[in-house]
């Protein structure tokens, strides 16, 4: 059978090969501790399990959902962003229910790339900025996220004829894999940038809510003017730990939210009412909720942070996002030094390359294991001797 290219052009998903590593241990008997994926390990909050539960006896919740989600959930939403950041969107037009994040970054290449278009996005980054521009038949322009420069875009090393031509650019803070986090004067850069340019500017807000040491992250949509030409995603996946759950939510420019929601309602038929519900009361938890959850991945980060520098990996500890991002020691691919980690002290990484190749000569470690296995896991890194190879 010959499948389209679109298929065949697909690299392995990143985590695929971590997991069969896993397994291959597991069949010789040696159980890993994984510091792979970042999927939360805390349960989710009883508040949001009794919304679902009363939200499935509800019959009209047994039908087919509305693409852009309950106005009850998009509501709340609103309610989020007035209380959260002092902003007033209007639920009818410049918000709308997802089914995760994920989903909408994904399709929201269908809303601006055309075949051949371009889209910019950051190199290390989430892989479906990218993913999805290929789906859409187009191409992504890579703009490499530098340390020095506190891991931020730097729209200077994007080139004139790129910026002129791109459609879309992406960013993300707190960000994954480099738990770099923006002020809003980047925000505001990055408004001015792609107003110059006529670009749509695509803010991935996954981890706005997971930060620690008093740090507050701010939203793309404080800049005045980003409304003009911005769009939000928010996910309630990391900050209420609801990845299974998959409710996330697209929020800013009423064309380019009303563009995502006539593709989603070809494609999808939103998200279960019910899950709606959960999100709902996610949005409502009381803020020492969430102070307490991040609590415990602050403590994790400490603790990896500090171990990671007793072995000879310099590491600084993040401010926001649930990742631990540290360059390995010279004369190692990140594979490499992954694979070393795993052979000799049964511990998973994930090799910085996963998220493209500015992403080389780093790993990423992810706080969303338990306390045990965290604990487990530091022992057997402090069994590691780490050696610059020549
Ligand atoms: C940067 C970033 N954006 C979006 C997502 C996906 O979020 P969701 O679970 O809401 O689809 C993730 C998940 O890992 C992520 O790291």
């Amino acid at each position: 059978m010959k499948f389209a290219q679109r298929v065949e052009n697909l690299p392995p998903y990143l985590f695929v090969g971590i997991s069969r590593a896993i397994a291959e241990k597991k069949a010789q008997g040696i159980d890993v501790i994984s510091f792979g994926i970042g999927d939360p390990d805390m349960p989710t909050p009883q508040p949001d399990l009794d919304a679902l539960i009363e939200g499935s006896k509800k019959p009209a919740n047994h039908r087919y959902p509305e693409s852009e989600g309950l106005p009850e959930f998009r509501e709340s939403v609103a309610a989020y962003y007035k209380r959260r950041f002092g902003l007033t969107l209007d639920p009818g037009t410049e918000i709308i229910n997802l089914i995760g994040a994920k989903e909408g970054i994904a399709h929201a290449a269908l809303c601006f790339i055309d075949p051949g278009d371009i889209s910019i996005s950051p190199d290390p980054a989430y892989p479906v900025y990218e993913i999805g521009t290929m789906f859409a038949g187009g191409e992504t322009h890579f703009v490499q996220l530098k340390e020095e420069n506190g891991y931020l875009v730097d729209f200077n090393d994007i080139p004139t004829d790129v910026a002129k031509k791109a459609k879309t650019l992406w960013i993300n803070y707190p960000n994954n894999p480099t738990g770099a986090i923006a002020p809003l004067s980047f925000f505001e850069e990055a408004v001015r940038y792609c107003k110059e340019f006529d670009i749509a500017l695509l803010h991935d807000a996954a981890y706005t809510d997971v930060t620690y040491d008093g740090y507050v992250a701010p939203s793309v949509l404080e800049v005045d003017g980003a409304m003009d030409i911005a769009m939000e995603f928010g996910s309630l996946s990391k900050t209420a730990n609801m990845t299974g759950w998959r409710v996330g939510m697209a929020v800013g420019n009423p064309d380019m939210v009303n563009a995502l929601m006539r593709v989603k309602s070809n494609i999808d038929s939103g998200l279960s009412q019910a899950n709606q519900e959960m999100g709902i009361a996610a949005l409502d938890l009381p803020t020492e909720w969430l102070d307490n959850n991040n609590e415990v991945y602050r403590k994790r980060r400490d603790k990896v942070v500090s171990v990671l520098n007793e072995i000879g990996v310099p590491t600084v500890a993040p401010k926001g996002g649930l990742y631990i991002w540290t360059p390995i020691p010279e004369g190692y691919t990140s594979a490499e030094f992954a694979q070393k980690l795993l052979d000799e002290v049964n511990v998973v990484v994930t090799p910085g390359n996963g998220y493209g190749p500015g992403g080389e000569g780093y790993i990423r470690l992810s706080l969303t294991i338990s306390d045990d296995l965290i604990d487990e896991g530091l022992r057997r890194l402090s069994t590691f001797s780490v050696d610059a190879r020549s």
